[in-house]
């Protein structure tokens, strides 16, 4: 798939913008602060329905204006080719329009366009907190699986009712025969869980393999990586999504007092991890800088295989500043790999110097200064 035109209007510091990109490489080059990262931002968001830096949508709205709007014209290879927009405003939800037509349900949105982002916040999905992989695991099942989104907000709803439940309780402010009901939101949660749990497995199985084969790669045949799901109770024995929603409901009992005490609840997908070891060693422990660099950049493009299998066609990628981390050899082989898989590619960096001429030639070059883009 790629995006034959992209449209910004008032989105960040873009007043205006129409662009339209070539299929291979594009490199947006710029100083500091100029709108490189919100451009790649706005892909971004016509993938996955969300930004990839912002807390709220408000924030992408240029300042000062009411509204902001992206719209992208896509063509594909096995679907027909579509039209995406979507509209932000500092007061109402925001409306992802689909060939013209009005969706409010993001999940109908998600996936249309695919994308893999590359940025410097990769490393904190090997080292930083837990809810950093969940966030990860979730935008990237999303993109290939519109099913999931709603799963997704099934669960989250029930659980928060339940927390609530389990709260009031403890503090004593719904009478104790509330707790009557306890066993209908455990069946509740256990349905809805049990079908992330189950895709969540089944989507880091896959993920492993390509990520692994990519890391040995990547680290000239010296490392190994394993990529291992923990969910937070065994999956020992359980093939099918019921037997998980049975061991889920045992689960719950089996904590009922420790949650009755806590006002919470304590297990369940709200509670997953990733573990990513190299050499058997935890690398969110023990990894070196460079270390970690390499197994989330894996990672990155084991994702882009992995849409790429399950789509039928590659997804973009948006490589956002991420050449300067890389030393010559790895940068090398990401461009290699990159040309070979025929993603529609942008790429933000600060000067040219990275490129030989030979990529140089092939690539559409835009200069990138105070919101206005200009192609060379
Ligand atoms: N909602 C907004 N309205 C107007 N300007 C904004 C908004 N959000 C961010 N900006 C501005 O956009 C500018 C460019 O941001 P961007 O992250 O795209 O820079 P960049 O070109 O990627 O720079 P760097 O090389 O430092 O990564 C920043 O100066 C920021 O103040
Ligand atoms: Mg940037």
């Amino acid at each position: 798939m790629h995006v034959t035109s992209l449209k910004l209007e008032n989105f960040r510091n873009y007043g205006t913008l129409e662009i339209q990109p070539g299929e291979g490489l594009n490199i947006f080059v710029g100083l500091n602060a100029q709108g490189k990262s919100n451009l790649l931002e706005s892909l971004y968001l016509l993938a996955t329905s969300k930004s990839s830096r912002a807390g709220k949508d408000t924030e992408l709205v240029r300042f000062d204006q009411p509204q902001a709007r992206v719209t992208a014209d896509v063509i594909r290879t096995k679907n027909s080719d579509v039209e995406i927009e979507i509209a932000l405003s500092m007061t109402e939800k925001k409306v992802a329009r689909i060939n013209g037509v009005k969706h409010t349900r993001l999940a109908e949105v998600i996936g249309q366009l695919n994308a893999v982002l590359f940025d410097s916040g990769d490393l904190e999905i090997i080292r930083g907190e837990p809810s950093i992989r969940r966030r990860f695991l979730d935008l990237e099942i999303a993109q290939t699986s519109p099913r999931y989104v709603l799963a997704l907000g099934s669960y989250r709803k029930t659980l928060e009712q339940r927390n609530r439940l389990l709260r009031d309780l403890r503090d004593g402010r719904v009478p104790g025969s509330a707790r009557e009901s306890l066993p209908a939101w455990n069946e509740g949660l256990a349905q809805h869980g049990a079908r992330l749990i189950e895709r969540r497995r089944l989507f880091l199985e896959r993920l492993a393999q390509l990520a692994s084969e990519t890391h040995r790669t990547l680290s000239d045949e010296r490392d190994s990586l394993e990529v291992v799901y923990q969910p937070s109770f065994s999956l020992d024995g359980l093939s099918e999504v019921g037997d998980i929603q049975g061991r889920f409901q045992e689960e719950l009992a089996s904590v009922a007092g420790e949650e009755a005490a806590r006002g919470t609840t304590v297990r369940g997908p709200q509670r997953d991890d990733i573990a990513f070891r190299v050499n058997g060693q935890d690398c969110r422990l023990y990894g070196s800088q460079g270390q970690q660099r390499t197994v989330a950049l894996s990672l990155k493009l084991a994702e882009r295989q992995l849409i790429e299998e399950l789509v039928g066609e590659p997804p973009l990628l948006l490589l956002d500043d991420v050449l300067s981390d890389l030393d010559d050899a790895r940068r090398a082989l990401l461009f290699e790999l990159t040309a070979r898989a025929g993603s529609q590619t942008f790429l933000s960096c600060t000067n040219l110097r990275a490129f030989s001429p030979g990529v140089l030639d092939r690539a559409t070059v835009y200069a990138v200064s105070a919101g206005e883009v200009a192609k060379q």
